[in-house]
């Protein structure tokens, strides 16, 4: 008989025996790479990640033109996700709000926003907040539009996650996901090798931190597949639950409607 499947509670790194020691290094691991965040991040994914950002905003083009929007972008970490979609909102101006719960990682957004202020004015500037996604300190039915970049992956408790989104959102609003995934094949077969095998040396080098660029492939492989994501999606309550892989698979945007 087949074993079954062991059912995937949230992201579990090393060492870590319940939710809330692994958000605990979850948390450690980010504030340790926070310095050399952004660097590794074009560095390793070949600035593709820049693409990535830039099509999700635009998918939630509609939504983000509404006039008084409201925007969260959680786990948002340097704030290059939120950046493109307040780029993308142009001169409608939403409310666009980034949370991350590593206070290291928000205070490189908080020094990339200055920069930005600086070339482009003050008008309805992303605001930062440190907060855990999984006890967001928003009331109910407060958002048009959560989006989550490369961070809902590392939750320590991915349904728990899906409600709280669920929660904050308004009737009607949209969430989108957007993670790492495994693609098949010839391309599943050299991605694994670059992401299991290089990717983990040549981060540690860089980031000069041991850890954080191991997690990295082994939190891709624990990550449901999408046909699971897409379920637990309908069980939290979103409809029109579906999944749009970018270049190859390799990463992918989740998105569904409260
Ligand atoms: C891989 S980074 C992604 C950052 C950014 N969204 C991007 O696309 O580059 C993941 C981020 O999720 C944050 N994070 C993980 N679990 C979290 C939680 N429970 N609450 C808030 N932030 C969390 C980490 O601190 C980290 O900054």
């Amino acid at each position: 008989m087949p074993t079954p499947r062991k059912l995937v509670v949230g992201a579990a790194p090393e060492g870590a025996r319940d939710p809330d020691s692994a958000a605990r290094a979850v948390r450690h691991m980010f504030t340790s790479i926070a310095p050399r965040y952004d660097l590794l991040n074009h560095v390793l994914s070949f600035n593709v990640d820049r693409r990535w950002w830039r099509r999700t905003a635009r998918s939630f083009a509609e939504i983000l033109a509404q006039p008084d929007c409201r925007v969260l972008d959680l786990c948002c970490g340097t704030g290059d996700m939120t950046f493109a979609l307040r780029k993308q909102a142009g001169n409608s101006r939403p409310q666009v709000l980034g949370a991350d719960f590593s206070r290291a990682m928000l205070q490189r957004a908080r020094r990339k926003l200055l920069d930005k202020v600086w070339q482009n004015g003050k008008s309805a500037m992303p605001l930062w907040i440190e907060a855990d996604a999984l006890c967001l300190p928003f009331p109910s039915q407060h958002f048009n539009l959560v989006t989550s970049a490369f961070g809902f992956r590392n939750l320590a408790d991915y349904d728990a996650g899906l409600r709280e989104i669920a929660r904050v959102l308004r009737p009607g609003g949209e969430c989108g996901i957007l993670d790492f995934g495994e693609p098949r094949g010839v391309v599943g077969h050299l991605y694994r090798l670059y992401f299991k095998q290089v990717l983990p040396r040549v981060g540690t080098v860089l980031s000069g931190v041991r850890g954080p660029y191991a997690y990295l492939p082994n939190s891709v492989a624990c990550f449901p597949e999408p046909t699971e994501m897409l379920a637990r999606m309908r069980h939290a309550g979103f409809r029109e639950a579906n999944w749009t892989p970018y270049t190859f698979g390799i990463a992918g945007l989740y998105r569904g409607k409260k």
